[in-house]
């Protein structure tokens, strides 16, 4: 039946599709492919056939819990090494899943939330206080390196209580870089023929040896020291080494809290650092956007100093601009869905149980269908109540879909608003007018070399 399904025409034998593709951007290829192939088609990389999907109707088709799930395929399963079972690794079967899931969900509840924005706050005061310096010496400022060092802080410490010294730093702290190797070797797991990857990664495998064994020893660190201190104030981590079930009793395995602490501090942090980085490249480009948003922050914030928690919800035309930023470049650019039972992809595409399929979102998220001709452009509108009201559900998806979507949503939504609105208030933002977007992929997607200058504006009131 895959017959059916369009796929480049200029197909290898043995290699598959890999004439004029950039190995080191799987996912601005699809885009590429996807525009010429059109809602649901196909690449074969050497042996690996992949059904990729960004129809609005079949992508709405596989958000169908009854009979799709998510599939741990390519870049997921490839990171099972470091993170095993950990919540967003783990197979639907696995036990650990519901587990964790329950034990870490309160986690996030609004009362939870509310307890992170204070350090939320503080941390983003440490960004401000290095871009005041930065300003000062008239540097312009590394906009993925800090919006990274702020995600990482964040994280750790609203997370796990743990400072990594992020801002005392001029480059980026080796748990970071030893995260990026993993993250870049396990995309590139994806585009070598699978037997043939130990002999031709080999100095890269013995790398991603190193760098896993970083963050385990890092992890395994911060861990070792709760245990010592007789725990926190009940964060994440306290969570993960105290929590019982509630209906079972069970705790979460030594083994098992490795993995999960693991894929909190990187799921925690790099999705939310590129997310914040292209919306501050868009809000840069269009000065009109900026200008209202600061508009907005101004009203809502008044004169306070320190914004308060629902200071932050109240902001819902920076949420548009973050919103619309999700839509263009949705940081996690892709998720599986497998079929549980056999069934027909949107009315037309036989799938057997197991079956499965990509989901490209930034396509998704471009569908003209959905979208609009314009859909190639930044306007933060397409998010008013009323326009998301009126449209068709599934089409917006930078979180994932169902049981699996994104545990940190209000998490990453709460701190990238507070920290746009905050740079907002104090800074204008000028970028380089000869810039072009350029964007790196390592599973994450990130924009390349982009540095803002800063000027301070008068605080109003
Ligand atoms: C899952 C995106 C922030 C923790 C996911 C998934 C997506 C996603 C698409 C589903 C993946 C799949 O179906 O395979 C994002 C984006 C973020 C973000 C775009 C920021 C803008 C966060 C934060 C945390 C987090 C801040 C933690 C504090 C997780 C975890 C899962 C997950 C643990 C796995 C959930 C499960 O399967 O039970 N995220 N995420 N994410 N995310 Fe996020």
């Amino acid at each position: 039946e895959l017959d059916r399904v369009p796929h480049p025409p200029r197909r290898l034998p043995l290699l598959g599709d890999v004439v004029g593709v950039d190995r080191r951007k799987p996912v601005q290829d699809s885009m590429r492919f996807a525009r010429e192939l059109g809602p649901v088609f196909r690449r074969r990389i050497f042996n690996k056939e992949i059904v990729l999907v960004w129809g609005a109707g079949p992508a709405a088709d596989l958000a169908d819990e009854s009979r799709f799930a998510k599939h741990v395929g390519l870049g997921v399963a490839n990171l099972r090494p470091i993170a095993g079972d950990g919540l967003f690794t783990a197979y639907n079967h696995e036990p650990n899943w519901q587990l964790a899931h329950d034990v870490l969900v309160p986690g996030f509840s609004r009362d939870a939330m509310e307890g992170y924005h204070g350090m939320m706050l503080a941390v983003a005061g440490r960004l401000t206080d290095r871009w005041d310096r930065e300003l000062a010496a008239g540097r312009p400022v590394d906009v993925p390196g800090d919006m990274t060092k702020l995600t990482l802080e964040t994280i750790a410490r609203t997370g796990f209580g743990h400072d990594f010294g992020s801002f005392e730093r001029d480059r980026p702290h080796p748990f970071v870089s030893a995260m990026i190797g993993t993250l870049t070797y396990a995309q590139r797991l994806n585009a070598v023929p699978g037997p043939l990857a130990p002999l031709l990664l080999r100095g890269a495998a013995r790398r991603n040896a190193a760098d896993m064994a970083y963050l385990n020893r890092t992890v395994d660190a911060l861990v070792e020291e709760r245990r010592g201190s007789g725990g926190g104030d009940g964060d994440l981590l306290d969570r993960m080494l105290a929590t019982e079930h509630p209906s079972t009793g069970e705790k979460l395995s030594a083994q098992n809290v490795r993995r999960q602490v693991i894929t909190f501090l990187v799921a925690g942090h790099e999705t939310t650092s590129g997310a914040l980085s292209f919306a501050l490249y868009y809000l840069a480009r269009h000065p009109d956007i900026a200008a209202r948003a600061r508009a907005e922050v101004d009203r809502v914030w008044g004169a306070t100093g320190r914004p308060g928690y629902e200071q932050v919800a109240k902001l819902r035309y920076v949420r548009r601009v973050l919103d619309e930023s999700l839509r263009l470049w949705p940081t996690a650019p892709a998720f599986a869905r497998e079929a549980r039972r056999d069934t027909v992809l949107a009315g037309d595409h036989p799938m057997l149980r197991g079956a499965w399929a990509l989901v490209l979102t930034p396509m998704l998220h471009r569908d003209p269908a959905v979208w609009g001709e314009n859909a190639e452009d930044f306007d933060p509108d397409r998010f008013t109540p009323q326009a998301v009201r009126t449209r068709a559900p599934h089409t917006f998806k930078p979180f994932g879909t169902g049981l699996r979507a994104c545990i940190g949503r209000q998490f990453a939504l709460h701190e990238a608003t507070l920290v746009l609105a905050l740079l907002l208030r104090r800074y204008d933002l000028h970028a380089d007018p000869a810039y072009q977007l350029k964007v790196t992929e390592r599973l994450t997607l990130m924009p390349e070399d982009f540095r803002l200058r800063l000027s301070r504006r008068a605080l109003p009131g």
